[in-house]
């Protein structure tokens, strides 16, 4: 038996770690609510686009900010962003929007705006009656939840992640979008001291969603 009644888990990597799939099944398997933060860059991305608001507009970009109200939208395990009533779709995952998204989430104002809301997931996870909150992203385990009871780190070699994106019949610039994420200045993409590395590069999904699980429930039985 579960000791604990609700636990955090931060799951970090770079584009195409296997982060999405890793998430769902935990989610799944332990109810845990799932929210996916790259989802949230890439709403406010479509948006930012949309507006034809320019990654340059530094501060300026706090006016247009205020304009978006944010809610969050649950399916099963799986929590989504709203945007003015809009429930983000597939256009997120365009390759206008790939191209686009790590320019915008390198804007400290975007990451500010949207830190509370990410923090926030946890109060809507408990009061919803789930057994936890699974978050992935890239700075979950360094920045949103530093205390979380178990940080991952996924990686998995970069030759590996094109082949699933293609897999998937995807186009994305992987190796541009993690050197972004790695350099910008706030919340880089990195390894949260203390957290646990899973290289996954020669594993299959079941094998990591089972070592995976195995360190979830250790964590509960604490
Ligand atoms: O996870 P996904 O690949 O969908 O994320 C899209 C982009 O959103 C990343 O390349 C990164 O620039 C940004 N992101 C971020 N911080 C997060 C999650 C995503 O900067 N916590």
């Amino acid at each position: 038996m579960p000791k604990k009644d609700f636990i955090i888990v931060a799951i970090d990597g770079g584009a195409a770690a296997g982060k999405s799939s890793t998430s769902r099944a935990l989610s799944k398997h332990f109810n845990l609510m799932h929210v996916d933060t790259g989802s949230f860059y890439r709403a406010t991305t479509v948006k930012l686009l949309e507006a034809k608001v320019p990654a340059e507009a530094g501060p300026a970009l706090n006016n247009w900010l205020s304009s978006l109200k944010l809610g969050t939208h649950i399916d099963g395990t799986s929590a989504s962003i709203v945007v003015n009533d809009w429930i983000p779709d597939s256009s997120i995952r365009s390759e206008k929007v790939n191209a686009n998204v790590s320019h915008y989430a390198a804007i400290p104002e975007l990451r500010k705006f949207l830190l509370d809301y990410q923090r926030n997931q946890a109060r809507i996870a408990r009061e919803k009656g789930f057994a936890g909150l699974v978050m992935e992203g890239r700075d979950i385990g360094s920045v949103i939840f530093p205390d979380a009871d178990l940080r991952l780190y996924l990686y998995a070699d970069p030759a590996k992640r094109a082949a699933r994106r293609a897999a998937e019949g995807l186009t994305d610039s992987i190796e541009k979008r993690d050197a972004m994420d790695e350099n910008r200045k706030t919340a880089p993409l990195s390894v949260p001291e203390g957290a646990t590395l899973v290289d996954s590069s020669e594993l299959t999904l079941e094998e990591v969603v089972e070592h995976v699980s195995q360190l979830v429930s250790e964590v509960q039985a604490q």
